[in-house]
């Protein structure tokens, strides 16, 4: 059989709602298969690299595991352990790489840094978090969205917190699926609608205050207030995110049926009371969950392209 013709997933912008339609049903059918014990294995013989430059826990699992139920396999190499550590440059690891495996996932720092691996290599790359996107997981959230509540097209979703890699992320999403961004960041950490790379600011909105951005949510979002690579600024971000956790107050000015979501790791009492993250209207759990089935997705979708049955 042809592969289809070579694609990235760098960021969430990469795919239509055309195919993000297509990636959701599919995960739903491929979630559905593995809650039955039903075999699912259209990428026996492929091999995935991971390529760790941060630490995971949600992306690696999910990612090794899923490959392994599709019926590939996974080589997992970190900054450490590789040549990657040592200088090697970026252009000949993606050379060398991309030669031996099928697909390869990198979490890294710039979104530069994933782009020129992407360029030199001869198979499909994802973006498992840079400092700038984390497109998996909005992937995986909007499916949880979906699966709780339908279609998030003309929804609004709330984001309190940090300007950063996930709220860059909710941004380009809002504007390919057609929902609505209330955001509200302490000042200095804003949204940057440029690394986004929206055409037009109609499917976001700024807040200054966190509880005028929850008011009349149907999904309200958090995460940490301090990313990884930044920690030479946690105690700045300590002082200036203190007004910017998710309480119960805020919850209530949301919609009564909004969800709560956040992509972990969580710190209660810091971006997320603990009964908010803990209450009955937190879907974290299968938020969690639902990166590796939307992952397997998306993974079959790079490799093999639209599937029947
Ligand atoms: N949400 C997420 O990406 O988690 P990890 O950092 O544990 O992979
Ligand atoms: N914004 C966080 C997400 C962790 C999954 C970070 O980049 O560290």
């Amino acid at each position: 059989t042809t592969a289809p013709a070579l694609r990235h997933y760098l960021q969430f912008s990469d795919f239509t709602a055309d195919e993000y339609a297509y990636v959701f049903e599919r995960a739903a059918l491929i979630k559905k298969k593995f809650k039955a014990y039903e075999k699912h294995q259209p990428l026996t013989d492929r091999t995935m690299a991971m390529i760790f430059e941060k630490a995971s826990t949600r992306t690696r699992v999910s990612f090794e595991a899923g490959m392994y139920q599709l019926g590939g396999s996974v080589v997992h190499l970190t900054t450490g352990d590789s040549q990657l550590g040592r200088a090697e440059p970026i252009e000949d690891s993606a050379k060398v790489i991309s030669r031996m495996v099928d697909l390869v996932m990198i979490r890294t720092f710039e979104q530069t840094k994933i782009e020129a691996f992407a360029a030199h290599s001869r198979v499909p790359v994802i973006n498992g978090l840079t400092n700038e996107f984390h497109p998996c997981q909005i992937l995986a959230d909007i499916f949880t969205y979906i699966e709780h509540r339908g279609s998030i097209k003309g929804k609004t979703v709330a984001w309190v917190g940090d300007g950063n890699n996930m709220a860059n992320t909710w941004l380009q999403a809002s504007e390919i699926l057609g929902f609505k961004v209330h955001v509200s960041t302490p000042s200095g950490y804003e949204v940057d609608q440029s690394i986004a790379g929206i055409r037009s600011a109609d499917s976001y909105q700024v807040f200054k205050d966190p509880m005028e951005a929850c008011r009349g949510a149907d999904l309200v979002t958090t995460d940490v207030w301090t990313s990884m690579g930044y920690e030479a600024e946690n105690e700045a971000r300590r002082a200036a995110f203190a007004d910017w956790c998710v309480d119960e107050e805020m919850m209530r000015a949301a919609q009564p049926d909004a969800l709560f979501m956040h992509c972990l790791p969580a710190h209660r009492g810091e971006e997320v009371q603990a009964e908010v993250i803990d209450g009955p209207q937190s879907v974290v759990w299968d938020e969690a969950e639902n990166r590796m089935h939307a992952q397997k997705a998306l993974m079959e979708f790079l490799l093999l392209g639209r599937q029947a049955g």
